[in-house]
């Protein structure tokens, strides 16, 4: 184990079978003191049960968790220096606020003093001073889900888990709960594990993310890296928005789709990917694809045309049909109005073959570069799993 990792968490090779199922099929991950993780995916890919065995409420068939250098697979729960917050809440109805939050140090037998003290300074914390002798059923949403998050950081954890603890807000008061807890978590350097399936959630407030898929972590990166590079498909086709078509490369560009339409892409080293004729999955972020109005160009191979808007208003989202079963998504500002032929190029794109990332441009330096030490493709095709060439 690194020096640095000693005061963090360090999850090892953890494994997990429920029933028939293997839940969680070998996850390792370290943080950092004081750093926030996400563990990120969709519905049933075993977000919860990897967090509960970090909790202690589950014990894991293999595999090791240790917590500021000591191994803390076997101790339960309470014996753990960690403090959970459920997703529904699971606040006592008949306490008050005061006393919901005062729970876990009347347990370990504090001092009233101390304990008044340390509950009065969290209800501060998370703004809450104003309902303290009001019961649980006397709050909005939002208030009871700061109750939960003040019960657990009373007890000043060495460790926070957080599972889900934002998904029955609206939107408005799950942003601000979010950037709370956030600036809460940063203030005391806690160690937190942010489980959640809400992409823009975790991008906005992790340090890193694990992104996982079927039990097991498909990427572990800060947020810029993976939404810039997505080291997997499944990653690319998760986070954010993106258009992922089959397509080749070709002399100045790439054509996409069952129509084979050409759209240019300005990246020198692209080309050399196009020596084998096979199919790749592109995927480019519609934040990198132009649309300018066609003018007098109307001839070129690749006019469309925007079949769809949706105002975002600050800017919006665009389909343009750029062949009879190939669309592109894009983004233009919020007065852009390009209601006849338009032309589309795109700015920087990714190439994955068999599901791996295999090639990232970098139009912006004229260079693109080949990822994970790959050499230039054999001419495999593609999967069956490849998309259509229809947007998804
Ligand atoms: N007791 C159990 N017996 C058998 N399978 C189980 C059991 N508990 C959970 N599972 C299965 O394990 C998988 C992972 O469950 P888990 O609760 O960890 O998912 P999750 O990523 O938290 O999903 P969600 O986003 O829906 O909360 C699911 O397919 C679930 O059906
Ligand atoms: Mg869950």
């Amino acid at each position: 184990m690194s020096a640095q990792n000693t005061q963090g968490l360090e999850i090892s090779n953890l494994m997990k079978r429920l029933g028939d199922n293997a839940v969680v099929k070998g996850i390792s991950l370290t943080a950092r003191r004081g750093e926030l993780v996400c563990l990120l995916g969709p519905s049933g890919c075993g977000k919860t049960t990897t967090l509960r065995m970090i909790g202690g409420f589950l014990s894991p068939d293999s595999g090791s968790i240790s917590l500021g250098g000591l191994d803390i697979t076997e101790l339960p729960p309470e014996r753990r220096p960690t403090a959970m917050v459920f997703q529904n809440y699971a606040l006592w109805p008949h306490m008050t606020v005061y006393k919901n939050v005062a729970f876990g140090l009347r347990l370990r037998r504090l001092p009233k003093t101390e304990i008044n003290d340390r509950v009065d300074a969290v209800l501060k914390m998370v703004n809450l001073v104003h309902a303290k002798d009001r019961h649980p059923g006397a709050l909005s949403g939002g208030e009871q889900q700061r109750v939960a998050l003040a019960r657990a950081l009373v007890l000043e954890p060495q460790l926070l888990l957080l599972d889900e603890p934002l998904s029955n807000l609206d939107a408005k008061l799950r942003v601000e709960v979010r950037e709370e807890i956030r600036e809460i978590q940063q203030r005391l350097a806690i160690t937190t594990v942010f489980v959640t399936h809400d992409q823009d959630e975790a991008l906005s407030i992790s340090d890193r993310i694990a992104v996982m898929s079927g039990g097991r972590i498909e990427q572990y990166s800060d947020p810029d890296s993976l939404y810039r590079r997505p080291e997997s498909r499944f990653v690319a086709g998760f986070v954010g928005s993106m258009n992922i078509l089959s397509g080749r490369i070709v002399a100045g560009g790439i054509t996409l789709g069952p129509d084979g339409v050409f759209i240019p892409c300005d990246d020198a080293v692209l080309a050399n990917y196009g020596g084998d004729g096979g199919e790749w999955e592109v995927a480019f972020r519609l934040e990198d694809v132009d649309v300018q109005s066609a003018g007098g160009l109307t001839s070129l191979p690749h006019r469309g045309s925007v079949a769809r808007q949706v105002s975002h208003g600050h800017f919006k989202e665009v389909l343009v049909e750029v062949g009879e079963h190939t669309s592109i998504r894009a983004y233009l500002g919020p007065d852009v109005d390009l209601s006849g032929p338009v032309v589309v190029s795109v700015r920087r794109l990714l190439l994955y073959r068999d599901g791996a990332l295999c090639y990232e441009s970098h139009p912006a330096s004229g260079r693109g570069q080949p990822t994970g030490g790959e050499s230039l493709p054999g001419g495999a095709g593609l999967t069956s799993s490849s998309p259509s060439g229809s947007l998804r």
